[in-house]
């Protein structure tokens, strides 16, 4: 973690416990993740109790606390997505990338996370990476979209749906 990348999110927000989560998002789009450091870093410069910082940066999702892989591949697990094979699609992404939901690549490639409704329930089962929505997946289309975004290009078939927070 660099010192002076954090230094710079601080200046001009020291002693304002309101930029919170605006400082954490600074953080984990600088770093791919909130690290402990940084966290005791905010909670003093900040003047926020450091067991307030650590609840804001569980609560929200789009915090991790770990390392991410270049590419975040959400499996939707909501209802919808789940009755439709959202489990299976799971499954196939996790035997490819060979972890489990929650865990990145040993060559931070790929981070594998779930998450309980995007609110595109219509087009699932719905697999988002890197914002870009795929629609109806399938077990074969798992190893297409892994393939593609290796190769640092992104499937053309995608859907563009607003984000959702
Ligand atoms: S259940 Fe998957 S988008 Fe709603």
């Amino acid at each position: 973690m660099s010192n002076e990348v954090l230094e710079k999110i601080l200046k001009n927000r020291r002693s304002q416990p309101q930029q919170l989560v605006e400082v954490l998002q600074d953080v984990q789009e600088a770093f791919g993740y909130v690290p402990q450091e940084a966290m005791t870093t905010v909670s003093r410069e900040l003047g926020v109790p450091l067991i307030e910082v650590s609840r804001v940066a569980h609560f929200y999702k789009a915090f991790s606390l770990k390392p991410r892989g270049k590419h975040v591949v959400t499996v939707c697990l909501g209802t919808a997505c789940h009755v439709r094979g959202g489990s299976k699609i799971l499954e196939e992404f996790e035997r490819k990338l060979g972890l489990k939901a929650g865990e990145t690549t040993a060559d931070k490639k790929f981070t594998l996370e779930t998450v309980a409704c995007l609110g595109c329930c219509a087009i699932g089962p719905v697999v988002v990476v890197e914002g870009d929505y795929h629609r109806h997946t399938t077990i074969p289309k798992v190893g297409t979209i892994l393939k593609k975004y290796q190769r640092g290009k992104k499937p053309e078939a995608t859907t563009q749906v607003a984000k959702h927070a």
